[in-house]
């Protein structure tokens, strides 16, 4: 048993308190090897943003949980060697059962997500109740889902979402006791967020998609004053890798993601964790692909990852100092 105590980081309570005070959001960003988590830190102290390091079921399945916690570890003392204590949540991603969530408890994650959104309501109950009894007894949250976002999420694919019911979230949270919720208002994980028929075209003639459902946003805050909301699926897409993608060999259909200026609203609101993979994933495709074009001749990982790294911090600097708000607020 390893507490993350020991491991230098800290659960997400009192970060999601002075979020919610502060009306910005806490950046989750997915990583599965070295290099997206330098780019994190490096982008997190810069901005002396705090941050949540999350690891889905497949990033542990891909890297290793002793490899993945070790590197988390580091990530603090990363952190402070470059001149910002930062804090640290080491956050399971969507974890899919008791025995997986209490696998990380174990192993030094200070934060785990259960989602049993897909379940019927009152089986998500109990399970989401029995991590809690678990997580709690270590002094680590938890983060619980209602509603079901469209998409892909590990192997799991979701055809249709289904909208939180603001009238379901009372009871949920009060009867698991989770520390966190989040819900389902027209995000979706993946790059490809929107059906381009389901979008309008702006003067530019760029494709506007839909709005998220802020009034049922509303109507969860009006029945859960300062109850911190989470964000999956909140991926902006930025069109710039989606081209670069293409114009060096790759092929990406109907690529659309969550509009800033619709993510910033939500930092605003109640919304205290907005995830974010899929962007990271695009960065650095991109600028990996541009290098293995324009140099055939490389065959150093350092000469194409390193670039790549370059190109996710600038983009998490940007993302924490003009999206989520969270910049300045280590
Ligand atoms: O919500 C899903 C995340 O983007 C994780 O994706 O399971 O492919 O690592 P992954
Ligand atoms: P994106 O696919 O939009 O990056 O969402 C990531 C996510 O929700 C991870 O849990
Ligand atoms: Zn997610």
């Amino acid at each position: 048993m390893t507490s993350y105590k020991e491991l230098g980081l800290v659960n997400s309570r009192e970060m999601f308190d002075k979020a919610m005070k502060g009306k910005y959001a806490i950046p989750a960003y997915n990583f599965n090897n070295m290099e997206q988590m330098q780019a994190i830190i490096q982008a997190c102290v810069e901005t002396k943003s705090p941050v949540i390091l999350q690891v889905s079921k497949g990033a542990r399945d891909y890297a290793n949980i002793n490899l993945l916690r070790n590197m988390a570890r580091g990530a603090g003392e990363y952190a402070k060697e470059l001149g910002c204590a930062i804090p640290i949540v080491l956050h399971l991603d969507h974890g899919d059962s008791f025995e997986t969530c209490k696998e990380c408890i174990d192993n030094g994650f200070s934060s785990v997500m259960i989602d049993g959104s897909h379940l019927p309501y009152e089986e998500n109950v109990a399970l989401t109740r029995k991590v809690v009894e678990y997580a709690h007894a270590h002094d680590v949250t938890v983060e619980g889902e209602l509603g079901v976002l469209a998409g892909i999420e590990d192997a799991v694919s979701h055809e249709v979402s289904h909208y939180t019911k603001p009238e379901e979230v009372v009871d949920f949270v009060s009867r698991t006791g989770v520390d966190s919720l989040a819900i389902s208002i027209g995000t979706s994980h993946g790059a490809n967020k929107f059906k381009p028929e389901n979008c309008t075209r702006d003067a530019q003639g760029h494709l506007v998609p839909p709005p998220l459902r802020f009034d049922i946003l509303e109507e969860i805050e009006k029945q859960l004053p300062n109850f911190p909301i989470v964000l999956h699926g909140s991926s902006s897409v930025p069109q710039k890798y989606v081209e670069m993608i293409g114009q060096y060999g790759g092929k990406l259909k109907d690529s659309i993601g969550i509009p800033e200026d619709q993510l910033r609203k939500a930092a605003s609101s109640a919304v205290c964790k907005i995830n974010i993979d899929s962007d990271g994933r695009l960065a650095m495709t991109a600028i990996i692909r541009k290098v293995l074009s324009e140099k055939p001749g490389e065959f150093d990982p350092r000469k194409y990852l390193g670039p790549a790294r370059e190109e996710l911090k600038k983009m998490y600097m940007y993302k924490n100092q003009n999206v989520l708000g969270s910049a300045g607020h280590a």
